[in-house]
């Protein structure tokens, strides 16, 4: 089957056929993955949580030193929608700014203008993501600045390669005995009626999704603890669950091998997942 990419793609100003979209051999994206990106949701006409999502940008942006205009960018969104046929339609964007081209050199170059590329496709998210996931651990081998959202991924990368070689979900990762978080999802888990995710800190990516459970959370009274939990102490736990933009809220069913929760969601995800649909179906 003929992969299905996405028709039009902006860069750097220009809304262009996929097909004649270039970028130089020495952009640093591609040399070094030194940039930034951002995937968001459109769902019923607006993007969930879209300023969320491009202060993240902005603010990773400004953490690795890259100068762009957001604002500018998200301007452009709606004409890139427009000409990919797909305003108001249910889609996924995904948003890159690499720091530009320069000769190869690691320090970041004076004067160079970001490479900066968008594109869209039609997706539709289910209501509620009702396949409760298999998941398996490795240690987090990755850098410890992970709350940048950056485009050199190997690390995450190769988690999840492992994970898809065992016909699992998602790795989660175990950094010094405690669980930090997936290869491109959040974790959570439940004991006793509390809600546990590791502190947004620089372990983990503090995900857009994530915010809103715990938004989600604390409408409902669910007490939270921002503590990660010991790899050691999974067994113990009633629930767990992965957050992330497309995998929105799902239950975990398995974690190496062994079936820890139930086979659907416990009652405590449950919960969350519709009250993650009512936020969904209110703010859009
Ligand atoms: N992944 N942690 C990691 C390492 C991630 O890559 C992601 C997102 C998340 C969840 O973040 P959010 O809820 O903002 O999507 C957590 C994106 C979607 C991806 O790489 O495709």
């Amino acid at each position: 089957m003929k992969p299905n990419y996405p028709s039009k793609v902006f860069l750097n100003g220009d809304i262009l056929d996929a097909q004649d979209a270039r970028i130089s051999v020495f952009d640093r994206g591609f040399i070094f993955g030194d940039g930034i990106y951002e995937v968001m949701a459109q769902i019923g006409g607006r993007f969930f949580y879209g300023p969320a999502h491009m202060d993240r940008l902005r603010n990773c942006l400004k953490k690795i030193g890259i100068a762009m205009d957001v604002d500018q960018l998200e301007a452009r969104i709606p004409d890139l929608l427009e000409a990919s046929g797909l305003t108001d339609q249910d889609c996924m964007l995904y948003i890159q700014v690499s720091r530009g081209v320069a000769p190869r050199q690691h320090a970041y170059p004076r004067d160079i203008l970001p490479t900066a590329m968008m594109y869209a496709w039609k997706k539709t998210l289910p209501e509620i993501n009702k396949t409760p996931a298999a998941v398996v651990t490795q240690q987090d081998y990755r850098w410890s600045r992970c709350d940048i959202k950056m485009t050199s991924l190997l690390g995450n990368v190769m988690a999840n390669e492992y994970a898809m070689q065992q016909g699992c979900y998602e790795t989660v990762f175990v950094r010094n005995g405690i669980i930090t978080e997936a290869s491109h999802c959040n974790i959570f888990f439940v004991r006793e009626g509390i809600v546990f995710t590791h502190p947004a800190n620089e372990f983990i990516l503090d995900g857009i999704t994530r915010q809103v459970v715990l938004e989600c959370c604390g409408n409902l009274g669910i007490p939270v603890r921002l503590e990660g939990i010991a790899a050691s102490d999974i067994g113990q736990l009633d629930e767990a669950f992965l957050t992330g933009t497309s995998t929105q809220v799902m239950a975990i069913r398995e974690i190496d091998g062994h079936l820890m929760y139930r086979d659907q969601a416990g009652p405590v995800t449950q919960k969350l997942q519709q009250a993650f649909l009512e936020l969904k179906t209110s703010t859009t």
